[in-house]
């Protein structure tokens, strides 16, 4: 693609294993250029500038001072992504943070606080939610076509190996990750299921262990009821010491039929016997170079949103507000788990404008 005048500078913190996703999907974007990118290793980051001819720094207020960045991507560990965000918010910079929003939902909070208090917009990467069978599932309950959901259900049963956390300097720790299982593999399920459901919680009731994993703290598994307001409970599932990444599910039992999501595809059986489905499509491949392909294209739909409304002045999806409740909901299933009882919340998720 020939780019026009660019009009937005992007800069890009961690240059780790989701990093292409964000790099290659920004170079796609007409009007942005990927100007910078920083990763506090600096053999790392000077070998990823020069693979994207771009400059490359070690310190990312340093990078922030000197780019005069229109937006950031925020592509490291958890622990780091409030502080992160809030600078560069604070330095009249648009940000896009890798999920989760943040560890602590007071660090979340003050995330939103200094998007609105500089105006300046802060989306959080739940990619999934741009899927065409999310969609589908989406537009029909908002619709009124499947009536009101009467329960749910979400599992995800994954693969993480101890090597996969042994190699890392953050993963598998409550002190740099915030967790495990919930926080980095089920939240983006857990995210839909609320999504979909788009209704306060009232209460959370969960357990969590580790169980399989031989050098982590942090949960392996956890499972829980979700109560919300109208009444409709959710129960999850969540463990990484499966032997593959079997599709996620979510059930949605309706009051018109039943929602089916396995994956990416949706099913949705009306009990008039009607039926639609959605599932990824085949067309709309990317090579992202050497990344798993599960990721499939939601990250260049969401980097596309992005900054499609920050040229015309909309607002994107998935930002802060949008996004809280799925937050409010993690940190409620820690507590819940650490402290063996219900854990009340009020929060509602919010629909997609
Ligand atoms: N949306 C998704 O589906 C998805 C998938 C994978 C990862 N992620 C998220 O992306 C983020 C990064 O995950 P990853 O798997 O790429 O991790 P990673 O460990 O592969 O990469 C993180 C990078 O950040 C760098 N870094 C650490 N501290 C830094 C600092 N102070 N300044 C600059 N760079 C620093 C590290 O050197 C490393 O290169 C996490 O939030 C993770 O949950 C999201």
């Amino acid at each position: 693609m020939t780019k026009g005048a660019v009009t937005m500078k992007a800069g890009i913190i961690g240059c780790g294993k989701i990093f292409p996703m964000h790099a290659v999907s920004i170079k796609k974007q007409p009007l942005v250029q990927l100007a910078a990118v920083c990763d506090s290793n600096g053999e790392l980051a000077e070998k990823t500038g020069k693979q994207y001819g771009c400059s490359y720094y070690t310190d990312y207020q340093e990078m922030i001072a000197k780019e005069k960045l229109d937006t950031v991507h925020i592509c490291t560990p958890h622990y780091l992504h409030a502080e992160m965000a809030i600078y560069a918010l604070e330095h009249g910079i648009h940000v896009l943070t890798e999920k989760p929003m943040a560890i602590e939902l007071k660090d979340a909070k003050q995330m939103e606080e200094a998007a609105e208090k500089n105006g300046r917009v802060l989306m959080v990467s739940f990619q999934n939610r741009f899927n065409p069978g999310s969609l589908l599932i989406k537009k029909t309950l908002e619709a009124g076509e499947l009536g009101s959901i009467l329960s749910a259900r979400a599992s995800v049963t994954w693969n993480r190996s101890d090597e996969y956390y042994s190699k890392s300097d953050w993963k598998g720790t409550w002190e740099k990750e915030g967790g495990g299982v919930i926080i980095d593999q089920a939240i983006h399920t857990l995210d839909l299921m609320n999504w979909f459901i788009d209704s306060e919680v009232q209460w959370v009731d969960a357990t969590i262990s580790s169980r399989a994993h031989k050098t982590i703290k942090v949960e392996d598994c956890a499972e829980g009821l979700i109560h919300y307001k109208s009444g409709l409970n959710a129960s999850f599932y969540a463990m990484n010491y499966y032997t593959y990444d079997a599709p996620v599910e979510i059930e949605l039992h309706c009051e018109k039929g039943m929602v089916n999501l396995t994956g990416e595809k949706a099913v949705i059986a009306f009990h008039d016997g009607r039926q639609l489905a959605a599932d990824r499509n085949p067309m709309e491949t990317f090579d992202f170079g050497n990344v798993k392909q599960y990721w499939g294209v939601g990250h260049m739909k969401e980097i596309q949103n992005f900054y499609s409304c920050l040229a015309e002045g909309k607002r994107p999806r998935n930002t802060a507000g949008e996004v809280m409740s799925t937050q409010e909901l993690v940190c409620a299933i820690y507590k819940s788990g650490k402290e063996g009882r219900v854990i009340p919340i009020k929060c509602k998720s919010i629909s997609t404008p």
